[in-house]
């Protein structure tokens, strides 16, 4: 079976081609993302593997059908991108990798923590400079602190478990609350209590109709004075305009972020000699109290080598014509 990955990485190509060993797919790997331009690159493919950002709309998966295309594997969780009602129409199977690794993700909200309380990233660039000066560094003990985890799923409570262990208090909202992250010690309280109480927010919980720019102004608005906000969730969680606002003011102390609303136009590429187009993420990027990192919180060898395997079981079955657990329907 050939196999044609879009928006892939050198990262992509080792863990796939390592775990191809085992299923000897014809594997070729493309840098841009799929879109009406590039599909007729996979015209002699069986199938497509692609990523967060490639577009499977009912006009591409029409070109792709066109082509011989018969099966789509997603290297990642979210299907956001893909028009399934079409994909059925026109005959593609579509799977995805619904978990690779909640604790890289858990553990990158505790990096980015634990970077700003501690002004790591502050700290790093003054020593360079050999200065030595501890001004503006101070932290906070995490001990005893009051967390607020909103989403306690696969990746939620696992970040209830570390925090646990820096010996936190932990709160807790969910509209199902899980007995795993209780009996790890959260607490469920409501989502007012929860913005009320904590000293630090973070965000696990997929963006939703429901959950669009939950975090806006009124939120904040609840929210403890000097409040650490953390998202490593999607981007659209929160009004990016009303936090800069809440930063300008004070009210907001530090912001770590992962993910960014309007990110489909910056992350994944490296675009340091083009001119910075979006003034709302070049704001975010001037205050000294806010770290952000192009959704690299899953990027760990652990998480990689998961996807790949999962995502090549799913091409497997879908070539041997089997079911497939990881497959999306309509
Ligand atoms: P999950 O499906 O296991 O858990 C999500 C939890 O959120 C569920 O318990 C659900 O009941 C809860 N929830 C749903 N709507 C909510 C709301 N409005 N308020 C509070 N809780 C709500 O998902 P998992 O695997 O824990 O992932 C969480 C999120 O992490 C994903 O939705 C995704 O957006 C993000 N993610 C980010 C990655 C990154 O690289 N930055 C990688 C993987 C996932």
């Amino acid at each position: 079976m050939k196999v044609i990955f879009f928006s892939a990485k050198s990262y992509d190509r080792e863990f796939f081609e390592a775990e191809n060993r085992a299923y000897g797919f014809d594997l070729s790997f493309i840098d841009t993302d799929l879109s009406l331009e590039t599909v007729l690159l996979a015209k002699e493919a069986d199938a497509v593997c692609a990523f967060v950002n490639d577009t499977l709309d009912a006009q591409i998966l029409g070109s792709l059908a066109e082509s011989g295309v018969r099966s789509i594997a997603l290297r990642c969780a979210g299907f956001n991108n893909v028009d399934l009602a079409a994909a059925k129409r026109l005959g593609i199977r579509v799977g995805r990798v619904p978990a690779y690794s909640p604790y890289a993700v858990a553990e990158h909200a505790v990096a980015l923590i634990l970077a700003l309380n501690r002004k790591v990233h502050r700290a790093y660039n003054r020593v360079r400079e050999s200065n030595f000066s501890l001004e503006g560094l101070m932290g906070f003990d995490l001990h005893g602190t009051t967390v607020g985890v909103i989403g306690t799923g696969k990746i939620g409570q696992i970040f209830v478990g570390i925090m646990k262990g820096f010996g936190c208090e932990v709160l807790a909202y969910d509209p199902y609350p899980s007995e795993k992250a209780a009996s790890l010690g959260a607490k469920y309280v409501s989502l007012e209590e929860l913005y009320q109480r904590s000293s630090i927010v973070s965000l696990h919980c997929p963006l939703s109709p429901e959950s669009h720019h939950m975090i806006d102004e009124a939120a904040i608005e609840k929210m403890q004075d000097g409040v650490m906000l953390i998202n490593t969730s999607r981007g659209a969680l929160v009004d990016t305009a009303a936090l800069i606002q809440g930063l300008k003011l004070r009210k907001i102390g530090h912001v770590g972020l992962d993910v960014y609303e309007e990110e489909a136009d910056l992350f994944f590429e490296d675009l340091s000699t083009q001119v910075m187009q979006d003034d709302i993420f070049a704001r975010l990027t001037t205050f000294p109290n806010v770290i952000v990192t192009g959704h690299q919180a899953f990027l760990t060898s652990n998480a990689l080598r998961n996807i790949a395997q999962t995502t090549l079981g799913n091409l497997k079955a879908f070539a041997d014509g089997a079911e497939c657990p990881n497959e999306l329907s309509v």
